[in-house]
């Protein structure tokens, strides 16, 4: 792993998320009340782009069809509203500060 500088504080304010393209990996990168969480920003299901859907609470919802993700854990905690339709869980990643530059361990 190594840590990548990936955005300023002042990009990801408190209640947002941005995604972010790392060597060619897209990743989200959500403020929840002034902390910071990292984590793959492609839906399991059909590749939403999970920084363009809800944050509620520790909660990412997915824009196309609704499944969500725990901030925290990546884990999958709602299916998409379509019939037999599956997602899985995400890969977390740690955030750090230098000074105002956000880094994330990938
Ligand atoms: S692409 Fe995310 S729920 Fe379908």
């Amino acid at each position: 792993m190594a840590k990548v500088k990936v955005a300023k504080l002042s990009e990801v304010l408190p209640g947002k998320m941005i995604g972010l393209d790392i060597q060619g990996k897209k990743l989200l990168l959500a403020n929840v009340g002034g902390k910071l969480y990292a984590m793959d920003g492609l839906c399991t299901h059909m590749a939403g782009h999970l920084w363009e859907g809800g944050l509620i609470g520790m909660t990412v919802k997915c824009p196309r069809h609704g499944a969500e993700y725990d901030l925290a854990t990546g884990k999958n905690t709602k299916k998409p509203w379509l019939p037999f339709a599956k997602a899985f869980d995400l890969k977390t990643y740690p955030v750090s500060m230098e000074g105002d530059d956000v880094l994330v361990d990938v």
